[in-house]
């Protein structure tokens, strides 16, 4: 796709992040109101984990919107006296607006989380897909029967 720019999240992407957080949540679930308390938590863990270093957050976007965004934390393996990777990558919230699905941008933002993840010697990646999602996460490498698939970085 055109004019999609591919990169990690800032400050200034928080409250589109947010919105975006709570639009995934209403595709699974009906609700008719924000717990309350929302926002300003989903912003204070935004806050520190865009500050931190422990967090990948990528967005796809065009002009000033995001269009998609995935996560990535870095979870660490505790060090051992012989050749170790030194992570195990944790994938979610993965969400493209509806209307632009099916482009291929869940693919690039994919692909980029796992050279990422791959070049911060993450040994693999796990993500618990959404039952519609099996398809997508298996085309890029993900593999496993039962939850959570899991990408070995090889
Ligand atoms: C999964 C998702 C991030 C893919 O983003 P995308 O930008 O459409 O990705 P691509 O265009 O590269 O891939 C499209 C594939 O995603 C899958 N897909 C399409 N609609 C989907 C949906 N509503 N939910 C889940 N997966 C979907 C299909 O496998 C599709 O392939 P197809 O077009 O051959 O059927 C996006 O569909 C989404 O946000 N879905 C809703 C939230 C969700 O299920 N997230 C994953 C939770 S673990």
């Amino acid at each position: 796709v055109p004019d999609v720019t591919i990169r990690h999240a800032g400050i200034g992407d928080i409250s589109q992040l947010v919105e975006m957080r709570r639009a995934l949540t209403l595709e699974d679930e009906d609700f008719s109101a924000d717990r309350p308390g929302y926002e300003g938590d989903c912003t204070s863990f935004l806050e520190e984990a865009i500050r931190g270093g422990r967090w990948h957050i990528w967005v796809a976007t065009i002009g000033a919107m995001i269009v998609a965004t995935m996560f990535v934390e870095l979870v660490d393996k505790v060090p051992r006296p012989v050749p170790e990777h030194r992570h195990i990558a944790y994938l979610t919230n993965c969400y493209t607006r509806p209307e632009c699905r099916g482009q291929g941008i869940g693919t690039r933002l994919l692909e980029h989380a796992q050279d990422a993840a791959r070049a911060a010697d993450a040994e693999l990646m796990l993500v618990w897909p959404s039952q519609r999602s099996v398809e997508f996460y298996r085309r890029a490498g993900f593999e496993g029967t039962d939850e959570p698939l899991t990408w070995v970085a090889g």
